[in-house]
């Protein structure tokens, strides 16, 4: 569980809500006291508060403050859109997400032989990776299905620093293809082709599924 408590966490939505997570907005600690129907002193304990927690980010004027929410904000407050979505959408199913297999730029191997990585997906998924990633291309039809996955309870794998590089945060889905637990992959970089999946496992999926690049498989996720 996060530990930003909940008024922080309500002061971090009203600056989202006037559009801190595309561009800095411009505001006073006046003004976001009234938006948060506290006093000035209070609206600023909570930024300073926010910004300690890496939440935000503050360029501060004379007159006012440029805010920024930061991905660790913007995630934050999609762990809380998960939770809504869990209190109020059909409980329990499953998304059938069908694929292509496609060979990739090999890079997978490495990053999944990172010790750093490999011990936080033993941890979150239960298994080691495979290493590699074994890259699905995804139809037009089913981008949609790819979409609402964004909505379900991602696990972070924080990324950590080694031989003089920073390696980045991946966000991981718990999900299955057939019977072998596997876990969908995204790399913390903004851009990413919307129509690729990756995914990990603890053995090699083109051995066990018996699949070679342009066969089928599909990737199953439950959801409660
Ligand atoms: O980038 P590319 O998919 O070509 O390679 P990689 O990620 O380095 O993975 C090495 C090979 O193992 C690729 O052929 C993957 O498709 C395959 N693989 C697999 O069969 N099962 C996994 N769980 C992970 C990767």
């Amino acid at each position: 569980m996060s530990m930003v408590l909940a008024e922080d966490r309500d002061c971090l939505k009203a600056i989202a809500l006037m559009g801190g997570i595309r561009e800095p907005v411009f505001i006073s600690s006046q003004t976001l006291g009234e938006v948060l129907e506290t006093s000035p002193q209070t609206a600023s304990r909570r930024l300073k508060a926010l910004e300690g927690q890496r939440f935000i980010t503050r360029a501060i004027n004379p007159d006012g403050q440029h805010i920024s929410v930061t991905k660790e904000g913007e995630d934050e407050l999609r762990r809380e859109f998960a939770e809504y979505c869990r209190l109020f959408s059909h409980e329990g199913g499953h998304y059938s997400l069908p694929g292509v297999v496609i060979n990739g730029l090999g890079e997978g191997r490495y990053y999944m032989s990172l010790e750093p990585y490999k011990k936080q997906f033993l941890r979150h998924l239960g298994f080691e990776p495979y290493p590699g990633t074994l890259n699905l291309r995804l139809s037009g039809a089913d981008i949609p299905t790819r979409k609402k996955l964004d909505a379900l309870t991602w696990v972070v794998v924080h990324g950590f620093s080694a031989e003089g590089r920073t390696f980045g945060e991946v966000r991981c889905l718990p999900c299955r293809i057939q019977d072998i637990p596997c876990g969908i992959v995204v790399p913390g970089r903004s851009h990413y082709p919307e129509d690729i999946v990756e995914v990990i496992a603890p053995v090699g999926l083109r051995d066990a599924l018996g699949v070679k690049e342009g066969d089928k498989a599909v990737i199953e996720v439950a959801y409660d």
